[in-house]
């Protein structure tokens, strides 16, 4: 399953993503934002993160204006490993090594939608490497409980 959430700055971008789910034949879950009125992006990061918790197969696509603001809010959860990618490169990456299970984008950039799609697909069909890189996930998720 994969969830996703937006701010007013990430609708649109979150709604050509349903569609490109949707011709891959892809389950979705969208926890809004349903329009381009202005919201607060912590409200749906945590709506996200709520619906994610004991869910471990469920991956999330979060975006916002820039993709920092829903960055910063999601990575708040423990559970939660997000990554503000640019790149198909950098969704790689952090499915390889950092088994991220959010994918951040930046709804007010300029990427053509070929490039986003490249970007969700990457995430999507990559899978984390485990070893060394367990460990390193490991002590993230240490450290997010000793905050807590
Ligand atoms: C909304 O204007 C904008 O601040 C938000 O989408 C995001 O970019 C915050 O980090």
């Amino acid at each position: 399953m994969i969830v996703l959430a937006s701010d007013h700055a990430g609708f649109k971008l979150k709604e050509k993503i349903k569609k490109y789910l949707q011709k891959l034949n892809l389950e979705f879950k969208d926890l809004g934002a349903t329009d381009t009125n202005s919201v607060d992006y912590p409200i749906y990061a945590k709506k996200m993160a709520l619906y994610m918790k004991d869910r471990a197969e469920t991956k999330g696509i979060l975006i916002c204006g820039t993709g920092i603001g829903m960055s910063i809010a999601i990575n708040r959860f423990y559970y939660i490993r997000g990554a503000l990618c640019k790149d198909k490169k950098t969704a790689i990456l952090c499915r390889q090594h950092n088994d991220a299970n959010v994918l951040i984008l930046a709804g007010r950039n300029k990427g053509t939608m070929l490039h986003y799609r490249k970007i969700v697909k990457a995430f999507l069909n990559t899978k984390f490497l485990g070893d060394r890189h367990q460990r390193r996930v490991d002590m993230l998720i240490d450290l997010a409980k000793e905050q807590n």
